[in-house]
């Protein structure tokens, strides 16, 4: 952990929780905390709660909890001190001098900043070569024929790759060495073993990773010429599975209506994005993949997916629907009329009408029962084959309601009958829900709230946290509670005199107590004072009398008949007194009445 005074710890101090999880989770603000979609477990409402002045993470739903360093090592997968350079990075805290790395390491960060140069000089040449060459302007005819001008063009960063097949190796060769050219992606071997352009006579379309910089590159063929999209292959800083085209420029507005609209190609994203939606991505190709999914959480939960209407298409999206729901996304399906993608829409139908079928896009459920009915459904055969399609994605809904809903709309919609396919959507269910882990229990409701209250004010109490650590000690009124542990610890740190921090407190507890910790600092609370403080001691002090009365009551309930239990007696109303001594001379309220004899 982060020691005091180390670099570490300035880090710490200086850093903001919320900014740098926010990178990573939509945040909500509530109240003055910050709330959100767990990152760790699968859920679709958010119990993921960010302190923003206490500096710590919390998830109501799966327990998971800690400090920024924490959340940053969970969620990067790395060690302690990379999270600490993440974070300070993050948060423009200047890191003291560069880490030591392996030479191995070293070597390959060097060889991936030496890539990207590379594609951005790539890119820089492209785009001359459309622009500023005889022969870009037959690319620019073509780009202009397809309703590209000179604005969508320097917008998306269009270029030309010219056809002379050692254009740009003529023109990188003197900048960087052979080998570093040959993993760029952007060179093949002939057979002579010599380099050559891997782009010839193709429209450029850079495409660029979440932060903006370009790492590969698809091009498109200015004729029939197959293949008509040829892409970069993977390198040292290319991975298709985990690269959405347009990302970077969609990040902010997926962020800010919470959802993205998933296209297949670069010219519906140009095609969309310029009529105005900005929050579309595309997958390229490659039917979607779980690192773009997730890539895509990071922004938002809620994705329309807006293939193209054909059978390629169409099957793109059921892969592209059981993944995303697997994933808990909230989908929704945008089918165009057969024969126009998104480009071809928006072009012939304008941007009103694509903007409003975008609106009434239905879920993916509706579209999915849609595409059951257009199947043939007379034999009970080609009936069944028809439910079949439909089963995997209902099985898969995690609300019963929503569960019985679609089971009726299955039912009506395809006619089958209702306590049949009812009963078969529930074995189906059941089966899966085996696997499913129930959440951790949380014991919200075994604490008493001025146990909650005591363990926040020895957090939050500037003023008098010390004073009240040593009364709860003097009292010992923490004793045989649940959260015997937490006060101890709680205690301790009062006593140390520093500013108690909880993320670190917490790694001593057991789990369970770590969570309820978390849980009832996240409580709202107001600013502590030392007589509410004295009235919560008080409380629990009464509450144990309570308890042993209760428990004398019961003995002397239990006693044989005749026999007496004078002992018992008199312990039961020396106690009583003294409850109504500390409770102020209040009569007793709740269930202590006196002895039953
Ligand atoms: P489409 O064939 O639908 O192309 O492929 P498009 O986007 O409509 O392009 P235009 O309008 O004919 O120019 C959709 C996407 O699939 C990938 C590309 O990313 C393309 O944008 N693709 C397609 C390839 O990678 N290779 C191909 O040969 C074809
Ligand atoms: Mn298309």
């Amino acid at each position: 952990m982060a020691e005091a005074g180390s670099f570490a710890d300035r880090v710490k101090q200086q850093a903001d929780i919320v900014r740098v999880i926010g990178d990573y989770v939509r945040l909500k603000k509530a109240g003055q905390n910050f709330t959100g979609l767990c990152p760790f477990h699968q859920e679709k409402t958010p119990s993921f709660s960010v302190h923003a002045t206490k500096q710590f993470y919390h998830c109501f739903g799966c327990g998971k909890s800690g400090d920024v360093f924490k959340f940053v090592m969970e969620m990067d997968k790395c060690t302690f001190p990379e999270a600490v350079q993440t974070v300070a990075t993050k948060c423009g805290i200047a890191i003291p001098r560069p880490r030591e790395r392996s030479p191995e390491e070293r070597r390959e960060n060097q060889q991936r900043s030496a890539l990207v140069e590379i594609q951005r000089e790539a890119a820089a040449f492209f785009s001359r070569a459309l622009n500023n060459t005889p022969e870009g302007k037959v690319a620019r005819a073509y780009l202009e024929d397809r309703g590209l001008d000179a604005e969508a063009i320097a917008r998306f960063g269009l270029g030309y790759a010219p056809s002379s097949g050692d254009a740009l190796l003529r023109h990188l060769k003197t900048k960087s060495p052979e080998k570093l050219l040959e993993s760029s992606g952007l060179f093949s071997r002939d057979q002579s073993g010599r380099l050559y352009d891997r782009f010839r006579r193709r429209i450029i379309f850079p495409i660029a990773n979440e932060s903006g910089k370009v790492i590969a590159f698809g091009g498109r063929a200015l004729g029939d010429e197959n293949p008509k999209y040829l892409n970069s292959p993977e390198t040292p800083i290319y991975t298709k599975s985990s690269v959405l085209y347009h990302l970077d420029r969609a990040k902010d507005a997926i962020r800010r209506n919470d959802f993205a609209i998933l296209v297949e190609g670069y010219m519906d994203t140009i095609a969309v994005a310029r009529s105005g939606v900005t929050n579309v991505v595309a997958s390229c190709g490659t039917s979607l993949a779980e690192g773009q999914i997730k890539l895509l959480g990071r922004f938002s939960r809620r994705v329309v997916v807006n293939y193209d209407p054909d059978t390629a298409g169409q099957a793109a999206t059921e892969r592209s629907l059981t993944l995303l729901l697997e994933k808990e996304f909230d989908v929704r399906v945008l089918a165009l009329p057969a024969g126009a993608d998104p480009d071809k829409f928006i072009k012939e139908q304008g941007a009103e009408n694509y903007a409003k079928r975008l609106r009434e896009a239905p879920s993916y459920f509706d579209y999915l029962i849609a595409r059951a009915r257009a199947m043939p459904r007379t034999s009970p055969e080609e009936k069944l084959a028809a439910l079949n399609f439909l089963m995997p994605y209902a099985q898969r809904v995690p609300s019963s309601l929503l569960r019985s809903e679609i089971a009726s709309k299955i039912a009506s919609e395809l006619r089958v009958e209702e306590p049949v396919l009812r009963e078969a959507l529930r074995r189906a269910v059941s089966e899966r829900r085996s696997e499913v882990k129930t959440k951790p229990e949380l014991m919200r409701a075994a604490v008493r709230p001025v146990e909650r209250r005591l363990m926040q004010m020895l957090v939050e109490a500037e003023g008098f946290r010390q004073q009240l650590a040593s009364r709860i000690r003097e009292a010992q009124c923490h004793k045989g509670l649940e959260t015997e542990r937490i006060f101890e610890i709680l205690i301790d740190a009062a006593h140390t005199g520093a500013h108690p921090d909880p993320a670190s407190l917490a790694e001593s507890l057991p789990e369970r107590d770590r969570a309820l910790l978390f849980e009832i600092l996240f409580e709202p609370a107001q600013e502590p004072r030392w007589e509410e403080a004295e009235s919560c001691l008080i409380e629990l002090e009464c509450r144990r009398m309570e308890e042993n009365l209760t428990e004398l009551g019961r003995r002397i309930a239990a006693l044989a008949p005749g026999e007496k239990g004078l002992d018992l007696q008199g312990q039961f109303m020396h106690l009583k007194r003294e409850l109504a001594r500390l409770k102020g001379h209040q009569p007793l309220t709740g269930g202590v009445d006196g002895p039953q004899n």
